[in-house]
């Protein structure tokens, strides 16, 4: 058999077990009401083009894929490598163009992961990488801290095009910034694998607001990719503003907040030791009661336009700004076609404005990261 005919086939199947796999999964993930018919009829639709949405000048599907648990669920289960090729393959079947992953995702193992599962449409997706943790770009062994030196992001890209069996980055993210590199010398690292064709577009994540004002003068900035959500509103008071002013896309990442908004966590959800939500304090057993809240809102929202809460969660980020691209992140099959479908709900003038009075009216208790890594968020680039 050919390998088009191969791809014929995979699509079939994939086709007729989505309707099945997604019908039955998401029933179980927080499915609101009767909304299983109007999930049948969004696979359908959701495989038509369209629904893009542009970061800068890069255009990407407006729901992206996070591929970051595809090696290890929030350092706790190990799931099926088979089956998040599946995944990745079904998102760009149903339109995703957009793959998230970085080096310390694993480390590497995520990017061999999308690097194998895309191999096929490669040229017809966008790929994202983050390189800045301290991590050694041989054996991909884990170090204290960061590295953004010049010569450390060309080696560490030079990995990642491996891994990811392709010839270039489409968009290359500082995934932190290292206090001890002025962020114009990682911009200059940026620009010489940019003339050699190895990185098209480049960002910065978490950074500071003056580290992204001396990024973006000293090489244009695609996307700000940073934790945004109904669960986590940092970004709208400055991070949101500075990137309209100087026309960055932004990417949020945890836009479910961290699952949260999907229905799926509640107070007697209990955490496996090295699930790093157990230390975060927005999701403790006093914090989590109030917050839970906030899942009630999204949840009668859901049921309101007939969707799901996942869909609504994601739906409210579309609606904040027509530069904004989630990248939900999911290991099951079921989930990934819940999430896409969130293109498909909009919101008008007067729902939006009902449910951001509602959401005022929550306030979150508790941090959104454990202090220790909270640390690394917001710094800015030493001067050069
Ligand atoms: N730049 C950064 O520093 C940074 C940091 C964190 C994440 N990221 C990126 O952002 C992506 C997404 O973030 P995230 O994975 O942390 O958080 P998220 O997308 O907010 O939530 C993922 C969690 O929600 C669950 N989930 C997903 N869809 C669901 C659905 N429809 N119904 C019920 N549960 C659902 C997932 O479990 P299942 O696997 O069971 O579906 C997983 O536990 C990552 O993959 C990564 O690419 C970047």
């Amino acid at each position: 058999m050919s390998n088009a005919e191969l791809d014929v086939n995979r699509r079939k199947f994939i086709g007729s077990s989505m309707a099945l796999v997604s019908s039955a999964a998401i029933t179980g993930a927080g499915l609101v009401g009767c909304a299983q018919a109007q999930i049948r009829s969004t696979l359908v639709s959701s495989a038509q083009p369209g629904a893009r949405r542009k970061l800068g000048q890069l255009e990407v599907s407006s729901v992206g894929l996070g591929v970051q648990n595809m090696a290890r669920t929030y350092q706790t289960t190990v799931p099926a490598r088979p089956e998040m090729i599946d995944i990745i393959r079904a998102a760009h079947d149903h339109g995703v163009t957009f793959f998230d992953t970085a080096e310390a995702y694993g480390p590497h193992e995520c990017e061999r992961i999308l690097g194998e599962a895309i191999a096929p449409f490669r040229n017809k997706v966008v790929i994202t990488s983050k390189f800045g943790w301290n991590i050694d770009p041989q054996t991909g062994e884990r170090r204290p801290g960061l590295i953004s030196r010049p010569d450390h992001v060309k080696q560490a890209v030079e990995g990642m095009l491996k891994r990811l069996r392709t010839d270039r980055i489409d968009l290359l993210y500082q995934h932190r910034v290292d206090p001890q590199v002025p962020i114009e010398d990682v911009a200059g690292a940026i620009k010489d694998l940019m003339a050699q064709g190895k990185v098209l577009h480049w960002g910065l994540s978490e950074m500071g607001l003056q580290t992204l004002r001396r990024a973006h003068a000293e090489l244009p900035v695609t996307a700000v990719q940073s934790e945004y959500s109904m669960f986590w509103r940092g970004p709208e008071k400055e991070v949101l503003p500075l990137c309209q002013e100087l026309g960055i896309g932004f990417v949020p990442w945890s836009p479910l907040g961290v699952g949260f908004l999907t229905g799926a966590i509640d107070q007697r959800t209990s955490f496996a030791d090295g699930d790093f939500r157990k230390s975060e304090t927005r999701f403790s057993p006093e914090n989590r009661e109030h917050n839970l809240a906030l899942v009630s809102l999204v949840k009668s929202w859901a049921l309101r336009k007939k969707t799901t809460p996942a869909r609504i969660a994601l739906a409210w980020l579309l609606a904040q700004k027509p530069w904004i691209v989630p990248i939900p992140g999911t290991t099951q099959m079921g989930h990934l076609l819940d999430n896409i479908g969130a293109r498909e709900v909009a919101f008008d003038t007067d729902e939006l404005q009902a449910l951001n009075a509602s959401l005022a009216a929550i306030t979150i208790q508790g941090e959104r990261l454990p202090p220790a890594v909270l640390a690394y968020s917001g710094v800015e680039a030493p001067l050069k």
